[in-house]
C-alpha cells in the first residue's frame, strides 16, 4: 500500500519510522511518504493560508498549493481515497480502517488552523474518492495526529504487517466488543493473583471466562456498543 501524507509539518510523521509501521516500511509493505505542502508555494514567504471570506477568527489554507499538490501526487488516471482529517467528517471506526485497509493507494491532506478551503475537496471528489474523517468528538490542532492514528490503525490491518493475523481477530471493536484483560507471569505480584481459571488449562472454561469479562467490560464502559 502506498500512503501519502501532505501536510505543513512532515516531521509530525518521523514516527511512521517506529515499531512495526517502521519494520513495515523497511520490508517493502507500506509505502509511506510525508511531503510539505510549501513545496507547493510559489511566493518568498511559502505562504498557505489567508484570512476567511465572510469573516471570522482563524485563517483558511488557500486552495493552490492544495490544487497543486494533489495534482503532483496522483498518477493519471488513478483514484485513490483521499483522507482529510477534520471535526467535521464521519467518525472514525475499526470497519473504515477495514475498508480503507485494502485499498493500493491512500492520500491524507493535512489541514491546520480552520481548514482547508472547501474548493479543494469539492474539486477532488470530481476525480478521486474523498472522505473526510473525525477522530474523534474533540478538536485537535490540525489534521496530523489523527492522520498518524489513522495510518496505524489502517496500516496494522495490511496483510503482513502483524505476524500473527490471529492477534488482530480477539481484540476490543473487532468482536463488537471491548477485549477481556491479559495477564502473564509471575503468577502473583504484590499480593494480585492472576485468575485461577486462566491457569486451569480448560480451554471451554477460559472461553468462557473472557467472554463474560468482555461483556461486564462492555456493559460498564460501553453499553452504546452493546444491540438494544
Ligand atoms: N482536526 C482537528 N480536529 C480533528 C479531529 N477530531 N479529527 C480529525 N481531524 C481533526
Amino acid at each position: 500500500m502506498r500512503i501519502d501524507i501532505v501536510t505543513i509539518f512532515p516531521e509530525y510523521f518521523d514516527v511512521l519510522g517506529v515499531s512495526l509501521l517502521g519494520k513495515a516500511r523497511d520490508q517493502g509493505l507500506l509505502e509511506m511518504r510525508a511531503h510539505d505542502l510549501r513545496q507547493w508555494t510559489h511566493d518568498r514567504h511559502r505562504t498557505v493560508d489567508d484570512t476567511p471570506y465572510g469573516g471570522g477568527a482563524g485563517m483558511v489554507m488557500r486552495p493552490e498549493p492544495w490544487g497543486e499538490a494533489l495534482d503532483a501526487l496522483v498518477p493519471e488516471g488513478e483514484s485513490p481515497v483521499l483522507i482529510v482529517p477534520s471535526p467535521a467528517g464521519e467518525r472514525f471506526t475499526q470497519a473504515i480502517a477495514r475498508e480503507l485497509a485494502v485499498e493500493p493507494h491512500l492520500l491524507f491532506a493535512c489541514g491546520r488552523y480552520e481548514g482547508i478551503d472547501q474548493r479543494v475537496i469539492d474539486e477532488a471528489r470530481s476525480r478521486m474518492r474523498v472522505r473526510e474523517i473525525s477522530l474523534g468528538d474533540y478538536v485537535l490542532n490540525g489534521g496530523e495526529v489523527a492522520s498518524a492514528a489513522m495510518i496505524e490503525a489502517i496500516g496494522r490491518l495490511v496483510p503482513g504487517v502483524i505476524g500473527n493475523p490471529e492477534s488482530l481477530t480477539e481484540e476490543s471493536h473487532e468482536g463488537g466488543l471491548l477485549e477481556y484483560p491479559s495477564y502473564t507471569k509471575p503468577g502473583s505480584w504484590r499480593g494480585r493473583d492472576v485468575p485461577p481459571v486462566l491457569l486451569s488449562g480448560n480451554h471451554a472454561a477460559i472461553a468462557a471466562w473472557r467472554r463474560e469479562q468482555s461483556l461486564d467490560r462492555t456493559r460498564r464502559i460501553r453499553p452504546d456498543l452493546l444491540p438494544d
